[in-house]
């Protein structure tokens, strides 16, 4: 078992935070993994898994034993009358998973194209994009307990997926009333995650964006290919490419309030961007939110608001070998925005990514 010691994580991080971890190991197959939980050095050490680093914020450097997932492989592992079964492993490339899938003629994850991070990670907070979910696609996956070395499968309902949410961003005991279950923070690794690509594809539209460049090309039945194109286009346009500018995707959740707070909001916002839900709340557009309070392009020390999309907080620093901003600034400019959002609109905005 190879420990690597001070190891910078600024190029393990898409915010590329300069941080390090006392100590890392890289996960490639399971093995590695169980190797690390037999070990009398290492068992009883706190743990941190780290996927793509694209849903994190470093603080500071990590105490914790860093495990890298590196887990490879994408496959057809199985199909039903509805579904080709298609499993990676939790250290494959999100956005590289997509493209396979694509060129192997399982359509599917198109809507999902480019989001950063790793196959591994999707899970955990349950990743979504112009109108699609994991959770949609999900067949079920494999996970390593990282107390015990066992290795386990959670199927959809298991993993208690939510907008941005599962079972592994809680610790303790969850319970909805009815049942209650085990939260996973912390506390397993995902090695393989496996999905149900719909063998009847239909596209998925009705996203403003989507629909726009229907619109714009007079295209009424686009292919998996011409969307997978169009989100492409799309996030290239309005999100930072973390190569180049250091970034976590979305910073907040969009908030969901009842109507009667979203009457009270639109009385005094007409203009505020939101969503009626199915379960009869309803969705704000938290950039819309930090937007209207002036945020677009403010900045604290390095940290900085996206000129292009106020949802997202950027590292104006030097790309990967540079600097740039500290966690600390980062995470000032977030508490700033929050209690300004508050101070307007009375609406608490959750930070979605893990803070370390
Ligand atoms: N808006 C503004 N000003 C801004 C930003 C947005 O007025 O600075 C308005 C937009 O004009 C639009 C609305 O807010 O009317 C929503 O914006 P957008 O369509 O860009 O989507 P979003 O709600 O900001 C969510 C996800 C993204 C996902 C897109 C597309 C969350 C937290 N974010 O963003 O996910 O790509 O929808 O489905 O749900 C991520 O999670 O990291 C992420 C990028």
């Amino acid at each position: 078992m190879l420990v690597e010691k001070n190891v910078p994580l600024q190029p393990l991080n898409t915010f590329h935070i300069v941080a390090k971890a006392h100590a890392l190991v890289r996960i490639r197959q399971e093995d590695d993994l169980r190797a690390v939980i037999a070990d009398p050095l290492w068992r009883t050490e706190a743990k941190l898994v780290l996927g793509g680093g694209s849903n994190m914020v470093l603080t500071g450097d990590v105490k914790p034993l860093v495990l890298k997932v590196e887990i490879k492989g994408m496959r057809l592992v199985g199909e039903s009358s509805k579904a080709f079964i298609v499993e990676a492993g939790g250290g494959e490339n999100w956005h590289e998973f997509v493209v396979w899938t694509l060129k192997q003629g399982y359509p599917g994850l198109e809507n999902m194209a480019l989001i950063p991070g790793t196959v591994g990670a999707a899970p955990v907070q349950n990743i979504g994009a112009y109108g699609v979910e994991l959770q949609d696609r999900f067949d079920t996956l494999d996970a390593m307990d990282l107390n015990t070395g066992q290795v386990f499968t959670l199927n959809a309902a298991q993993c208690a997926f939510g907008y941005r949410d599962s079972v592994f961003k809680h610790g303790g005991t969850q319970s909805d009333g009815a049942h209650q279950s085990l939260g996973l923070k912390g506390r397993a690794m995902i090695l393989r995650v496996r999905f149900a690509l719909p063998k009847i594809w239909k596209p998925v539209l009705g996203y403003a964006d989507i629909e726009k460049k229907m619109s714009e090309q007079a295209c009424t039945t686009p292919t998996a290919l011409q969307i997978f194109d169009w989100v492409c286009a799309i996030r290239r346009a309005k999100l930072p490419d973390p190569a180049i500018i250091g970034n976590v995707g979305s910073f907040f959740k969009n908030p969901t309030v009842s109507l009667e707070q979203c009457a009270d909001i639109i009385a005094r916002d007409p203009k505020v961007v939101h969503y009626r839900m199915d379960d009869g709340t309803v969705k704000l557009a938290a950039g819309w939110l930090i937007d209207s309070c002036g945020w677009k392009g403010k900045t604290v020390g390095q940290a900085g608001v996206y000129e292009k999309q106020a949802l997202v907080l950027v590292n104006k620093g030097a790309g990967v070998d540079g600097a740039g901003a500290t966690g600390g600034e980062v995470m000032t400019l977030a508490r700033a925005i929050q209690t300004s959002v508050y101070e307007r609109f009375g609406i608490r905005l959750e930070i979605e990514p893990v803070v370390v």
